[in-house]
């Protein structure tokens, strides 16, 4: 449903040429929950924010294709493209303490782009804020909350319920429970493992973590510097990692026990 060919993306500083993203290729399924596994470092917050042509300086997509319904992204006027970001495809990022606005209320952020994306009227788009609240197991009743009245693990609740908001096809997660400690974070799977089953998402997960990849995803592949060394079937990748690399990361989390 998402099909990337070698997607390559510089960022222009003052020591060269840094090439985060270097010829990347690979394709999401429909229903599937795809992992990118890397080291910090290693390109993948890059390439999730290329998926949605949000590179900017000193970045830039050099190179490329990423066909959403046969149609390029990268070649889509910025009309189109807003339509594709929010509204098919959507974001839910590492920290669900700047990814929300202070002073305005969960519902108000929450409504934000189910206006902007949808055109409706306030009181049906508060209504969709109420469901998409739900979705994610917080009380609608706190839809007048603010964010500082959530703990860390609701916030990203709150984040992923505007994710959520326009029913979007396709969600890219980038770290969103890597701030959070040990039994948040396992909630916060089992909730995106529901709502991908309820609203028929195909997930892009992204993290350093093997242990997540093997909790979540159906499929993986592992990013070194920018490239993809190898990918396949989780307990594939898992039990039998073809690259070094791989066996190094595997290796990791093992030891970790
Ligand atoms: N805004 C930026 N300006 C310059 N270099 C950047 C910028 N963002 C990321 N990079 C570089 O691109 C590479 C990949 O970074 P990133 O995509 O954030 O990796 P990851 O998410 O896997 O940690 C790194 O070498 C990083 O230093
Ligand atoms: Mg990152």
């Amino acid at each position: 449903m998402l099909e990337v060919r070698n997607l390559s993306v510089n960022y222009y500083v003052d020591e060269g040429t840094v090439n985060a993203v270097a010829g990347v290729t690979f394709n999401l399924k429909e229903g599937e929950i795809l992992g990118i596994l890397g080291e910090s470092g290693s390109g993948k917050s890059t390439l999730g924010f290329a998926l949605l042509r949000l590179v900017d300086r000193p970045g830039e997509i050099v190179s490329g294709e990423i066909i959403l319904n046969g149609l390029d992204i990268l070649l889509m006027p910025e009309r189109e493209l807003r339509r594709v970001r929010g509204a098919q495809i959507a974001m839910v990022f590492q920290d669900p303490f700047t990814a929300l606005n202070p002073v305005l209320t969960i519902g108000e952020q929450i409504m934000e782009p189910i206006v902007l994306h949808q055109g409706v009227k306030r009181g049906e788009a508060r209504a969709k804020a109420a469901e998409a609240l739900r979705a994610v197991k917080i009380d609608p009743a706190r839809i007048d909350d603010y964010p500082h009245q959530f703990s860390g693990g609701m916030r990203q609740r709150v984040v992923i319920a505007m994710a959520l908001a326009c029913r979007p096809k396709i969600l890219i997660a980038d770290e969103p429970t890597t701030a959070l400690d040990v039994t948040i974070q396992a909630e916060i799977l089992a909730l995106l493992r529901e709502i991908k089953n309820q609203f028929n998402l195909s997930i892009i997960y992204i993290t350093h973590n093997f242990g997540i990849i093997r909790q979540l995803c159906d499929r993986v592949v592992v990013m070194h510097r920018g490239a993809i060394v190898e990918e396949g079937k989780t307990h594939l990748v898992f039990d039998q990692p073809k690259e070094p690399y791989t066996k190094k990361l595997v290796d990791c989390l093992r030891e970790l026990g």
